[in-house]
């Protein structure tokens, strides 16, 4: 380790964020790494090139510029090694692959990111995966689950939309003691309020997407390993022929440069937000583990350093027509807040969930979950539209 890395290594999160991936002094002083564009990298003779003697061979195997993006996320993630891929749907998908062959099981949780269950369930299953669906609150439990043939445990905590915890280092260390490997989609708490490699996890994925780009205009995931399977990830990169645009790549580097900073700012948004709902006669429940009321609070507050802005409330009374008739005029009537799916941008979101997927963490029965991602603006003027559209569901 040289000094700066050193000092680095030792730093708070906002000091690495404003320095990882890049040395200036490497490229001429400038404070951000150059975007090199490339599919065709030269070698100076033959030799050279049959032995693969040189660091960049091949445009889809890394540039300097998505080098810059994976030295800062194994340096966020505590990882050996980072794939870039192009969205974070792909993050999923890709360590799957890696993973998994004709004949395996794999245990994923119920409340994962619907996309991904579609994955298991049509292309996997084609191949010859056999996926079954556990509790996200099953703790020691899985163990039950585990078969001869499980080859994989995939975690996501907090669940997509409805935001259950998971003991995610008594998960990773039953599934090692049977020999599986361990995924988590670790996209709503980022590498700065939960480090899964810490907690046991093999592979932690990220849909750089959200809040590293912060900004709602780049797709990109990223997928960092620990020592043991960083080798088998990353020949399943090149197989599969999947790589990150330096462009991109460019720009998720500099939206890390100011995620803590951004995320400080949606955690208290979105906890103000939070609670102010929960204290509305209106709202059945909030479902955001950082309020003490949720569930898997206890867990939050043992493992993670903090919560991200996106939460659900549900809303709109037992009868399920008239809880969703009421979601729809809320949604309908908001100005502030967009009605669109793809979080972690500046801007506050909602949107009506469809829980139909779940196979045993079955929609509430006390109201239409509705998901809130709060962004930058100013959070009175946020809880100004929300009230707008609360006046509107009454109004029903
Ligand atoms: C938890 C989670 N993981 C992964 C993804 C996929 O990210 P992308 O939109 O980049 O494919 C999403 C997108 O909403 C998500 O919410």
């Amino acid at each position: 380790m040289n000094d700066r890395s050193e000092f680095l290594a030792n730093a708070g999160t906002d000091t690495q964020l404003c320095h990882l991936g890049h040395d200036p002094a490497s490229f001429h002083g400038f404070v951000n790494p150059p975007v090199v564009k490339a599919s065709t990298v030269l070698f100076p003779d033959v030799a050279t090139m049959e032995s693969h003697g040189q660091k960049y061979i091949y445009g889809t195997r890394g540039t300097p510029t998505t080098d810059a993006l994976c030295q800062a996320m194994d340096a966020l993630e505590g990882s050996a090694g980072t794939i870039l891929v192009p969205s974070g749907l792909a993050a999923i998908t890709v360590p799957f692959l890696s993973v998994l062959s004709a004949g395996d099981h794999a245990l994923v949780v119920d409340s994962v990111y619907a996309p991904c269950r579609y994955f298991c369930d049509t292309m996997m299953s084609r191949l010859g995966v056999e996926f079954e669906y556990y509790d996200p609150e099953i703790g020691e439990g899985i163990e039950r689950l585990i078969r001869p043939n499980t080859r994989l445990v995939h975690t996501e905590a907090p669940g997509s939309n409805t935001f259950e915890m998971q003991d995610i280092r008594l998960i990773a260390e039953i599934a090692h003691r049977h020999g599986c490997v361990v995924t988590m989609d670790n996209t709503w708490a980022t590498p700065l309020y939960f480090r899964p490699l810490d907690f046991g996890v093999d592979i932690s994925i990220h849909a750089a997407t959200k809040y590293p780009s912060g900004h709602a205009d780049i797709l990109m995931g990223t997928v960092s390993a620990n020592q043991a399977h960083w080798p088998k990830l990353k020949d399943a990169n090149w197989a599969l022929g999947m790589c990150g645009a330096p462009e991109d790549s460019y720009q998720i580097l500099r939206g890390l440069r100011s995620m803590g900073l951004r995320l400080a700012h949606h955690e208290k948004s979105a906890l103000t937000v939070a609670k102010w709902l929960e204290s509305r006669p209106d709202v059945s429940r909030v479902l955001h583990p950082g309020l003490p009321s949720f569930p898997g609070h206890d867990l939050w507050k043992r493992d993670f350093k903090g919560a991200s802005g996106v939460f659900s409330m549900v809303f709109g009374g037992h009868d399920p027509q008239m809880a969703k008739a009421r979601a729809k005029a809320f949604l309908d009537a908001l100005e502030l807040f967009g009605l669109g799916y793809s979080w972690g941008g500046y801007e506050s979101l909602a949107v009506l969930v469809n829980l139909s997927d779940r196979k045993i963490r079955k929609a509430p029965a006390d109201g239409q979950v509705i998901r809130l991602q709060i962004g930058l603006e100013n959070v009175e003027d946020l809880m100004a539209d929300l009230e707008r559209g609360f006046a509107a569901a009454a109004a029903i």
